[in-house]
């Protein structure tokens, strides 16, 4: 609130008030302090880990070849990662500032839908996941930026190949009408607590917050924020329902125009 006199020549004669609601700069400014500190320490995990490896090998600790070239085999693996998060980083900075061009087509669905089924069926098959396509394609195109849209396809199988056990099943159905592209990814995996699902989209949210989870299961909490904002870019939704310990599907749908 901010208040000021009102002065008639010497006299006090009353007072301005001016009330403002300030909950958005806050929430801004709030979100601010919060990004910083997930990037930093997004960051700082994996250059402890460079730095560690990288002086074991200049002091020689690692000895033989294979220790030395497993260690540089570590300190890849992370740079890889670290490259990763810098660039969802720019992307998710470059979206919600703005500057974020979609490149509209006309896409024949089916050879879509069936490349990305197959540019998974490798990591599927490695993991011993049974991975599937259903389609159910009342016409044969639709309209929207085809490398966004296998952005958001291959954050939500990537994710749902990653929690789900060996010899499980994840589904992709692919749907189209006159009105809308409708896409659900269901997986029989580990599921998400009910607790977490209001804040899953949200940018370095991770349902399972233990540091010690396995490599595979690693990432930065990007992946679902990224396909949140591609689908608003779309004037689409994305939604999410889970179960814990039996699976989670997540739809996504775009208008037909
Ligand atoms: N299919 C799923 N089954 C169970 N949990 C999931 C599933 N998809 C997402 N989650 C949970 O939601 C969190 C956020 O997912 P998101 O894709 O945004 O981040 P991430 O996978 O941790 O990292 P990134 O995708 O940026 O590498 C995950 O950490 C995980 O806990
Ligand atoms: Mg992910």
């Amino acid at each position: 609130m901010l208040m000021t006199p009102l002065y008639d020549q010497s006299f006090i004669r009353g007072a301005v008030a001016v009330i403002r609601d300030m909950t958005e700069e806050r929430r801004l400014d709030k979100f601010r302090k919060d990004f910083i500190a997930n990037v930093s320490h997004e960051l700082r995990t994996p250059i402890t880990m460079l730095q560690g490896y990288s002086e074991a090998i200049v002091d020689d600790i690692a000895e033989s070849k294979e220790e030395k070239n497993e260690l540089a085999g570590i300190i890849y693996e992370e740079s890889l990662r670290m490259n990763r998060l810098v660039n969802e980083l720019l992307e998710i900075a470059r979206m919600e500032a703005g500057h974020f061009e979609l490149n509209i087509e006309n896409v024949n669905l089916e050879p879509f839908v069936e490349k990305i089924h197959k540019k998974f069926s490798g990591l599927a098959e490695e993991n011993n996941i049974n991975l599937t396509l259903t389609k159910n394609l009342e016409v044969p195109d639709a309209i929207f930026d085809p490398d966004r849209m296998e952005q958001v396809f291959t954050n939500l199988i990537d994710n749902a190949i990653r929690h789900t056990e060996e010899q499980s099943n994840v589904n992709i159905i692919a749907t189209n009408n006159i009105q809308e592209f409708h896409v659900d990814i269901t997986d029989s995996g580990s599921g998400i607590p009910e607790e977490d699902l209001p804040f899953i989209f949200e940018r370095f949210y991770k349902a399972d917050k233990s540091r010690t989870r396995n490599k595979q299961k690693k990432g930065t909490g990007l992946g679902l924020a990224i396909a949140k904002n591609i689908m608003e870019a779309h004037q689409g939704t994305i939604t999410v329902k889970s179960k814990l310990n039996e699976g989670t599907t997540f739809s996504f749908q775009i208008p037909k125009d």
